[in-house]
């Protein structure tokens, strides 16, 4: 069982070392051999080699079953006139791989309410899984940066991109609270409209799952006025984005939330929800639960291993519950990024049977 390493930039390193030690130990306890193979993306793979997205890397993603990924950018690669950005590292990935659904859980337990900025009686248990497109929408359409001292992007949305990725929203809501919240902006882009209307017929299939479509400007005031209302929310690949980040408020912080991106296969690339964090890079003091919570993404979805996937949830669960707070999540007594995986190592070799005779 392979997998592959993408540190990238910032904090990316920081807390991917972290995922690694946290796979090591999963593997010592259930007997399980990982390796590891680790390549360059992003602006660290820009000063090495001039691309974002060296050949070498994607051989070794395509020769792992699944590939963790830290974060890339900063701002030594930010100059808008730079001809290769870190970004597209991650979005060539993204497309080479056609990883089309990007699965964000966003999560607050009963004894971990608190740890949200929002009254506690909003948050508490919010369960939302945001379903979010990754190969299309404004992000893959042509654009052009400059023309005349103006630039344009441009939105498309064929049926087939938009039922596929629907699809996977509402085969999970029918393992969950069966019902599909869909984003849109149907009230002014046509592109919207496609994506309702697609949407809609997609639902018939799932008789069982409530559909329901909200606007995206109202969407972003729902979500911190009653989040517990939210089962699957389905998004195209920028409304997604926004709306992932803003959800983080209701877990605690960004540095909680994991994700998978997902193709048609068993292969995905998993990678906290978070960016590279260039203004704490470098202190260890990244919060590493979103990367811990990708890496127990990766275990069940590539590895079918669902008992260790769960495992490390747990012990991340009962590392936060016990107290254990980043400095992202308390001003007081926090913890450093090491300290704290090293509690949650104490608790997944606490809590977990040992399986090796
Ligand atoms: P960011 O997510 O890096 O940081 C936003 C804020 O959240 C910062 O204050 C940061 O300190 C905090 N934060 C993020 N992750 C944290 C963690 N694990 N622990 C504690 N605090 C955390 O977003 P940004 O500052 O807008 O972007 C910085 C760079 O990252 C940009 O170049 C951007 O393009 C890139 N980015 C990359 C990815 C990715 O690789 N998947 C995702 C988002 C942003
Ligand atoms: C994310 C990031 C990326 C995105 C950027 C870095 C290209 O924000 O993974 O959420 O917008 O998809
Ligand atoms: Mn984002």
């Amino acid at each position: 069982m392979r997998f592959c390493l993408l540190p990238g930039d910032g904090i990316g390193p920081e807390v991917i070392r972290e995922g690694v030690r946290a796979l090591k130990a999963v593997g010592e306890i259930f007997g399980h051999a990982f390796e590891f193979q680790e390549a360059l993306i992003g602006g660290c793979a820009i000063d090495a080699t001039g691309s974002a997205l060296p050949q070498a890397t994607v051989d070794a993603c395509r020769s792992s079953q699944a590939v963790l990924l830290g974060a890339v950018g900063g701002p030594k690669w930010s100059d808008p006139g730079a001809s290769v950005r870190p970004e597209q590292g991650l979005l060539e990935l993204r497309r080479e791989f056609g990883l089309f659904a990007n699965l964000r859980p966003v999560r607050t337990s009963p004894s971990l309410s608190g740890l949200s900025p929002l009254k506690e009686e909003i948050a508490r248990d919010t369960d939302i899984l945001f379903v979010r497109e990754l190969t299309g929408g404004l992000y893959f359409g042509a654009r052009q940066e400059t023309e005349n001292g103006s630039a344009w992007d441009t939105l498309i949305y064929s049926e087939a991109e938009v039922e596929r990725v629907a699809r996977v929203a509402f085969v999970a809501a029918r393992g969950r609270k069966k019902k599909v919240t869909s984003i849109d902006k149907a009230n002014v882009l046509a592109s919207s409209r496609l994506w309702r209307t697609t949407v809609e017929r997609v639902a018939q299939d799932y008789p069982e799952v409530k559909l329901e479509h909200v606007l995206v400007d109202a969407a972003t005031m729902h979500l911190l006025t009653r989040p517990r209302s939210f089962d699957v929310i389905l998004a195209g690949n920028l409304f997604g984005d926004i709306l992932s980040d803003e959800a983080s408020v209701l877990a605690g912080s960004l540095g909680m939330l994991p994700s998978a991106s997902l193709n048609e296969s068993k292969f995905g690339v998993y990678e906290p929800v978070h960016g590279s964090a260039p203004d704490i890079a470098g202190k260890g003091i990244a919060n590493p639960v979103g990367m811990l919570y990708s890496c127990a993404m990766a275990l069940r979805h590539s590895l079918g291993l669902e008992k260790e996937a769960s495992a490390l949830e747990q012990a991340v669960e009962a590392t936060l519950k016990a107290g254990a707070r980043t400095a992202d999540l308390s001003s007081e007594n926090s913890l450093s990024t090491e300290a704290f995986a090293d509690k949650v190592l104490e608790a997944l070799r606490r809590t977990s049977p040992v399986l090796k005779v």
